[in-house]
């Protein structure tokens, strides 16, 4: 089990040193080599995704990555923003398919925004494509508008692409997911309007038909976003496209209180898989010792899962940070107000423990 290590920005380092600890742990033999990506590397190399740190992730069977961005590379020109480290990686590996879980474990019902009647027991999954959309699209740019009120002014443009293969795919993984949850797909476009939407729409049918098993039902993404607060344990998989996901697997974190305990995994069609926490890099509580690791010990969890195979080991994570929480452990994001926490590395250890007791 080759395991490449990017930890990245900002709290990075520290909550995947807290995963790495947990995964040694184990008592598994893992062949885990670190590389700097992001802000990081752009610092020691020049570019947020230097050609070493591409070719030991192509190499490797899974990537445990921690998060990257500054405001202090805000200035730099797009293509050496740290950003651009995780969108190479999506990209030259072809990670199109993102698995966002939003679980509230019952030790934090009181965490959420929302009634305790409305998330208590939740857990969705939102599958969002991750190749494709508005966010690769070309052509995009910047041109002058040609006519109308509006000629002569600077317009930005993007374009909004997808292939029937590309939502196939997705939509394949999606149904297959169900398989081992409700048997539920949720597809969410806006095909009142779009004409990417409406062949979304169109081969995910066809798609449901590989899946008699399996429910498919369609909304439009605005009532999803509605939905998703006002009955969120009415979803089981939700798969959408990339722009649509982005903004509604944020969404959905914030039904279970924190993003510091939401993991996620993106993977490929050889079961290659990027695995990081739903948050970014925390700069305002860096070098601290105040991150939640929690999010970046479960997508460890969920490398074991579907790069390895390995259900055994991701569930002995999983019961173990539920044990952590009954204990009432909690770091500042998930503590309720007024009652201690703990930092990061107490709750990387606390993990640990319950893995060996
Ligand atoms: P963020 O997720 O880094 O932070 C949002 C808020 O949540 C902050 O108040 C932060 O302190 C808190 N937070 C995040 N993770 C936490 C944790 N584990 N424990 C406790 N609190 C936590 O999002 P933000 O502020 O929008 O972006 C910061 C930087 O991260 C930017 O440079 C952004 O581009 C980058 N980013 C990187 C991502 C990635 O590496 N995949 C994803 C999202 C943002
Ligand atoms: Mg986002």
């Amino acid at each position: 089990m080759k395991i490449a290590v990017l930890a990245g920005d900002g709290i990075g380092p520290e909550i995947v040193a807290e995963a790495v600890k947990v995964l040694n742990a184990l008592g598994e033999r893992f062949e885990l080599s670190e590389a700097k990506v992001g802000g990081a590397a752009y610092d020691a190399h020049g570019h947020p995704l230097p050609p070493e740190t591409l070719s030991l992730a192509r190499e490797s069977d899974a990537i445990l990555f921690g998060a990257v961005g500054d405001w202090k590379y805000d200035a730099l020109e797009r293509r050496l923003r740290p950003e651009q480290a995780i969108l190479g990686l999506r990209r030259e590996l072809g990670l199109f398919a993102n698995f966002r879980p939003a679980i509230l474990y019952p030790q934090l019902a009181d965490a959420s925004t929302l009634k305790p009647e409305v998330v208590s027991g939740l857990d969705i999954l939102i599958v969002r494509e991750l190749n494709g959309d508005v966010y690769f699209g070309q052509p995009r740019g910047l041109r002058e508008v040609e006519d109308g009120p509006f000629k002569g002014a600077r317009e930005g443009f993007d374009t909004m692409r997808y292939s029937e293969p590309e939502v196939r795919r997705i939509g394949r993984v999606a149904f297959e997911a169900a398989r081992q949850r409700q048997r539920r797909v949720t597809s969410v476009d806006k095909s009142n309007v779009l004409e990417t939407s409406q062949l979304w729409r169109e081969v995910m049918i066809e798609v449901s038909k590989d899946y008699p098993d399996v429910e498919l039902s369609h909304m439009y993404v605005d009532n999803a976003a509605m939905q998703l607060v006002r009955a969120p344990k009415s979803f089981d998989v939700v798969v959408t496209g990339n722009l649509f996901g982005d903004i509604l697997s944020d969404q959905a974190s914030m039904l279970t209180g924190s993003i510091g305990m939401l993991p996620s995994a993106s993977l490929n069609d050889r079961k290659q898989g990027l695995y990081e926490p739903s948050h970014g890099s925390a700069p305002d509580i860096a070098g601290k010792g105040l991150a939640n690791p929690l999010a970046t010990i479960l997508s460890a969890a969920m490398m074991l899962r579907y790069s390895f195979g390995r259900n055994d080991l991701a569930g002995r994570i999983e019961a173990a940070v539920e044990r952590v929480l009954a204990d009432g452990l909690r770091t500042a994001d998930i503590a309720e107000a007024g009652k201690a926490s703990v930092g990061t590395r107490e709750m990387g250890d606390a993990v640990v423990a319950a893995l060996r007791g």
